[in-house]
C-alpha cells in the first residue's frame, strides 16, 4: 500500500503566519505540523510515501525528510501547481500509485488515540478487497467539513458503519460527523479521480471522489469515538488547540508523541545506529532527548 501526504494549499486562513512559509511546517507545540500526519501513515505500516506540496514549499519539506532513508522509508515529492482540490492528489500521484491501493492524509490533520493502529489495519484490508474507507469524528460545527450521514441507530461501537451520503461543507449538515482528512482507497483510485468534476468552488473535491465509491457501494466508514482526538489545525484557534493538546499529553507522560524516528525504530525499519544518528541531528532539544531515551531503552512500553 502506498501513502500520499497532501501538504498543499496557500494557508490563507493563517495569514500572516503563512505568507512566507508552509502551513504544514508551522509548529504544533514542539514539532513541525507535518510530523503528526506522517506518523499516522507510518502507523498504517506505509513505507512508500509521496508528499505533495506547492512549488515553493516542496523544496523545504524535502530538506526535512530527504528521500526517507533515515526513517527506513521511501519518500518522494510532487508539486501541486495550484490548490485545485484534494482529489487531484490521485492524478498527480498516478505513476507513484501504479496498481496499488493508496491512503491519503492531509498535512494539517492531527490524530491521537489508542487503538488507531487497528482501525488503520482494517482500512488497509478494505482497500485490498476493493473498498474505500473514510473516518468520521463528532464535531460541533460540521458545516465546516465534509459530512457523512450514517445509517440510523448506529452507535460508536460497531467496527464499521454504513454511510448513506457524503456532502462537502453543507449548509444543513445531516449529522455531526465530519469526514476527517484520512482516506484509504483500493487500486484504481487515479482512474476514479479522473471522473471527478470541479465543484462550484472550482475544486476537485475529495467528497466527490468518496461519493463515486458510495454509489458503487464500495465506501466504508469507521467512527473515531470520544476517546480520540482529531484536529484540523488550519485555523488560528485549532492550531493553538493542537499545540495545547500535544503540550498537555507530552507533559503529562513526560515523552514525545508522533515521533517518526521512534516509530521507524520500533517497527524495525531502522537500526540502532540510524536512530543514534537521527538523535544527533536534533541536538539537545527535548525531541532529541526523547530519541536518546528510546535508543537507550529508558522507555519500556
Ligand atoms: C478538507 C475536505 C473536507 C474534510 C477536511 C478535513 O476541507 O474538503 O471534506 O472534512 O478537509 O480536514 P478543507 O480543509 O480543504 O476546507
Amino acid at each position: 500500500m502506498k501513502g500520499i501526504l497532501l501538504a498543499g494549499g496557500a494557508g490563507t486562513r493563517l495569514y500572516p503566519l503563512t505568507l512566507v512559509t508552509s502551513k504544514q511546517l508551522l509548529p504544533v507545540y514542539n514539532k513541525p505540523m507535518i510530523y503528526y500526519p506522517l506518523s499516522k501513515l507510518m502507523l498504517a505500516r506505509i513505507r512508500d510515501v509521496l508528499i505533495i506540496s506547492t512549488p515553493v514549499d516542496t523544496p523545504r519539506i524535502r530538506e526535512l525528510f530527504g528521500d526517507g532513508e533515515a526513517l527506513g522509508m521511501h519518500i518522494s515529492y510532487a508539486v501541486q501547481e495550484k490548490p485545485e482540490g484534494l482529489a487531484q492528489a490521485f492524478t498527480i500521484g498516478r505513476d507513484f500509485i501504479g496498481d496499488d491501493s493508496c491512503a491519503m492524509i492531509l498535512g494539517d490533520n492531527i490524530f491521537y488515540g489508542n487503538g488507531l493502529y487497528h482501525k488503520l489495519a482494517l482500512a488497509s484490508e478494505n482497500a485490498a478487497s476493493g473498498s474505500a474507507t473514510v473516518f468520521g469524528y463528532y464535531v460541533e460545527d460540521p458545516h465546516r467539513f465534509g459530512v457523512m450521514e450514517l445509517e440510523k441507530g448506529i452507535g460508536g461501537n460497531e467496527k464499521q458503519v454504513r454511510v448513506l451520503s457524503v456532502e462537502e461543507k453543507p449548509a444543513n449538515p445531516k449529522s455531526n460527523y465530519a469526514v476527517v482528512g484520512l482516506y484509504f482507497y483500493p487500486p484504481g483510485v487515479s482512474a476514479m479521480a479522473d471522473q471527478v468534476h470541479p465543484s462550484a468552488r472550482g475544486e476537485l473535491e475529495i467528497t466527490s471522489l468518496n461519493e463515486l465509491y458510495l454509489r458503487e457501494n464500495r465506501l466504508n466508514a469507521q467512527l473515531l469515538g470520544r476517546g480520540f482526538t482529531w484536529i484540523d489545525a488550519g485555523t488560528f484557534d485549532s492550531l493553538r488547540l493542537a499545540s495545547d493538546f500535544v503540550y498537555m499529553i507530552e507533559q503529562n507522560q513526560g515523552m514525545s508523541i508522533s515521533a517518526p524516528e521512534e516509530i521507524a525504530y520500533r517497527f524495525g525499519w531502522i537500526t540502532k545506529d540510524m536512530l543514534a544518528r537521527s538523535a544527533e541531528r536534533y541536538g539537545k532539544s527535548p525531541y532529541g532527548e526523547h530519541l536518546l531515551a528510546v535508543l537507550e531503552d529508558r522507555i519500556v512500553l
